[in-house]
């Protein structure tokens, strides 16, 4: 007999969440390589796949607060809990700065949670794209993509178990977003919100923290997963501008429609209300507050974090044809939202490769710069 029982199915069910996906698998017969491009992505995938216990310092000691001073030096929660300090009846009167400083701690953690959450949801719709794409180059390349995921999702949840502490939950805004793209039965749709929305979005995301961290292991990484994704995104781009020459008009809008309503009408993205429960104050009690100081700072919750997400997704959308298509539909409602503003920014099939820190790594320590 040993001392430790197996887990009810209660609590089996508690550790995993079941999705169903619909769409078909394809076997394909036609080994010959056809596409040139994804061909160099993937030859270049192989060259770049990096090592997560060799190529990233493990030992480094993390001090969150200055870990925080430096990566959340613009956190927008943070910012509204100060402005919204002095309002009458706040929750948040007594805060001092030691409060703040942990809020801010709280506040990257749920960040990264978000992130290693979203790479594991990355993973499964990769290994999805093997299964359901037909064209045998992208198979490879997605398989080289499913690994690539294991290793960030795998990254970020070792940084926060070893550096910060516990992860937090997914927030049900991502996770409604990446079980929609697991359930499709269209394989392209699965590729559109995955590699041009999400990865768009990581883009910016890893690629803002980037700018801003000064800790070495967590900006060594995000300039590793960056180089990966900007691969990845432009995998998408150069998969699906050949799928969409072809559809017809009602398929192209169906797409369209999809890039508008999982982009404009999904605008305000849900933050993680477990954070204050955390720092001891209920969601429900500190919301108004914070809605309250949004409005006196004239500040929009998400205006930065916007503007570099649509710099990327905007241009990438182009280079697949979904903007003019159908009389320029999706052109259309994106004016209408103010989107077109970066229309012209570089789009991530073009630019990929200036992202490649683990090829720039490498040569560097080759020529000894
Ligand atoms: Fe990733
Ligand atoms: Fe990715």
């Amino acid at each position: 007999m040993t001392d430790v029982e197996a887990p009810s199915t209660a609590e089996m069910n508690a550790d995993i969440k079941l999705i169903t996906d619909n769409a078909e698998r394809i076997f394909t017969w036609k080994y010959d390589r056809e596409r040139d491009q994804l061909i160099t992505l993937y030859n270049k995938a192989m060259a770049s796949q990096w090592d997560s216990i060799n190529d990233l310092d493990w030992a480094t000691d993390v001090d969150p607060e200055f870990l925080v001073a430096t990566t959340q030096r613009d956190n927008v929660t943070v910012e509204l809990a100060r402005a919204a300090k002095d309002l009458p009846g706040s929750p948040f009167k007594n805060w001092g700065e030691k409060e703040f400083t942990q809020l801010s701690i709280e506040s990257l953690k749920a960040t990264l949670s978000q992130f290693m959450h979203g790479e594991q949801g990355a993973m499964m719709v990769a290994a999805k794209i093997v299964e359901t794409v037909p064209w045998i180059d992208a198979k490879y390349y997605a398989a080289t993509q499913t690994m690539d995921e294991a290793r960030h999702t795998e990254v970020f949840a070792k940084y926060l178990h070893t550096k910060l502490g516990d992860p937090y939950p997914m927030s049900p805004y991502l996770e409604e977003q990446i079980q929609v793209l697991v359930e499709d039965d269209r394989w392209d749709i699965s590729y559109l919100g995955m590699q041009i929305i999400i990865e768009s979005l990581a883009l910016a995301a890893f690629g803002q923290m980037l700018r801003v961290t000064e800790e070495p292991l967590l900006k060594k990484l995000l300039r590793y997963v960056l180089s990966d994704e900007a691969r990845h995104v432009a995998f998408g781009i150069l998969s699906l501008s050949e799928l969409y020459e072809n559809l017809t008009s009602a398929e192209l809008l169906d797409r369209q429609e999809f890039m508008a309503e999982n982009t404009i009408r999904n605008r305000t993205r849900s933050t993680t209300p477990e954070i204050w429960e955390r720092m001891g104050v209920s969601a429900k009690e500190a919301t108004p507050f914070l809605m309250e100081a949004a409005s006196t700072l004239d500040r929009s919750y998400f205006t930065g974090f916007q503007t570099a997400f649509f710099s990327k997704l905007v241009p990438n959308t182009r280079k697949l044809g979904l903007l003019d298509a159908n009389d320029g539909h999706l052109r259309k409602l994106w004016g209408e939202a103010g989107m077109l503003e970066w229309e012209f920014a570089d789009n991530t099939a073009d630019d990929y490769d200036t992202y490649d820190a683990v090829a720039a790594d490498r040569a560097a320590a080759t020529t000894g710069v």
